[in-house]
């Protein structure tokens, strides 16, 4: 903490005069998790807090459809992104003419569109979801067939929960998650018989399977908490074990853990940069901006 001190201190001083907000992923590294951020939190809470920003300025501790998300909820107020690079394979994933695609492949199916994709995408979708809610809206919806985008394997998953309905996906992975195999995981128990295994949904179903539970990283955060687990293996992106470590001190946290690359592109030093800049701005097509909150501000109101 003596090497991030000095950031922290400049970065909350600037921040205040910029009148900005910090909102920030729970997969952030710790010393932004924990030393600069206003509010934390999965991808929903994070976009039902956007909703609320009173600050001119938010600056997105996350990755780029988490920045057009608060954009496209607060279109007048200034969304910075401390590095525009900082993506996800998701959101690459697919475009609106992809989920065209997937309309014309199943006429009148409504299209459910995970948060992790662009606002071009969101745009061109009926629903957003997220990890949190992804079931619960794809059950609540008056239709036998539901296209779910682009997350192939978070698809599968719910498909489970909602064994009455015809689900079909797009085939988008998430880098992190895809790399956790149910043959690992087994072997891990086997060793780990006391450990508990707790996974995301964007883990492939197999390796969900293996899981003591599964939930979206504020569902894998309140299951700790409430479980209070000896061991606990979290599948999942690395910092989400470091982020929750001390609140929990009787919780033994094991086991491998993936990287994100993306969400590790945000830094102390950039966010720093960015206030400091008020760099980089980010914009949604004027176009689009109606389209992709209606699909984001639909989910919220589901999910109440
Ligand atoms: P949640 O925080 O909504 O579970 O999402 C995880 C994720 O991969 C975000 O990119
Ligand atoms: Fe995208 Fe996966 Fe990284 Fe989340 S963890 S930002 S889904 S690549």
């Amino acid at each position: 903490w003596a090497i991030h001190a000095p950031y922290v201190v400049a970065i909350n001083r600037l921040k205040a005069e910029r009148d900005a907000v910090i909102l920030g992923h729970n997969y952030m590294s710790p010393q932004v998790f924990h030393g600069i951020c206003d509010v934390v939190g999965d991808s929903l809470q994070l976009a039902v807090k956007a909703q609320e920003v009173k600050a001119s300025v938010i600056v997105q501790c996350g990755v780029h459809f988490m920045a057009e998300t608060s954009k496209v909820l607060n279109p007048q107020k200034t969304v910075l992104m401390p590095d525009m690079e900082a993506g996800c394979s998701l959101a690459e994933s697919i475009t609106a003419e992809g989920v065209a695609q997937m309309r014309a492949r199943y006429p009148g199916a409504p299209v459910v569109t995970y948060v992790n994709t662009t606002a071009e995408v969101k745009a061109a979708s009926d629903i957003c979801c997220t990890s949190s809610n992804a079931a619960q809206i794809v059950a609540a919806l008056d239709a036998d067939t539901v296209i779910m985008l682009p997350d192939q394997y978070l698809a599968q998953n719910v498909a489970k929960q909602v064994p009455h309905k015809r689900i079909v996906w797009w085939e988008g992975s998430c880098i992190v998650h895809e790399q956790f195999t149910a043959k690992e995981l087994r072997e891990f128990r086997d060793w780990n018989p006391d450990t508990r295994i707790i996974a995301h949904p964007e883990c492939p179903p197999d390796v969900v399977a293996e899981a003591d539970y599964t939930g979206s990283t504020s569902g894998i955060i309140a299951y700790v908490g409430r479980e209070q687990p000896q061991k606990a293996l979290l599948v999942t992106e690395c910092s989400m074990a470091s982020n929750i470590a001390d609140a929990h001190p009787k919780v033994d946290f094991v086991g491998p853990c993936m990287m994100c690359p993306y969400m590790k592109m945000i830094t102390l030093e950039k966010v720093l940069w960015s206030l400091h800049t008020m760099t980089t701005p980010v914009d949604v097509a004027p176009e689009l901006i109606k389209g992709a909150a209606l699909a984001v501000e639909r989910m919220i109101e589901m999910s109440r």
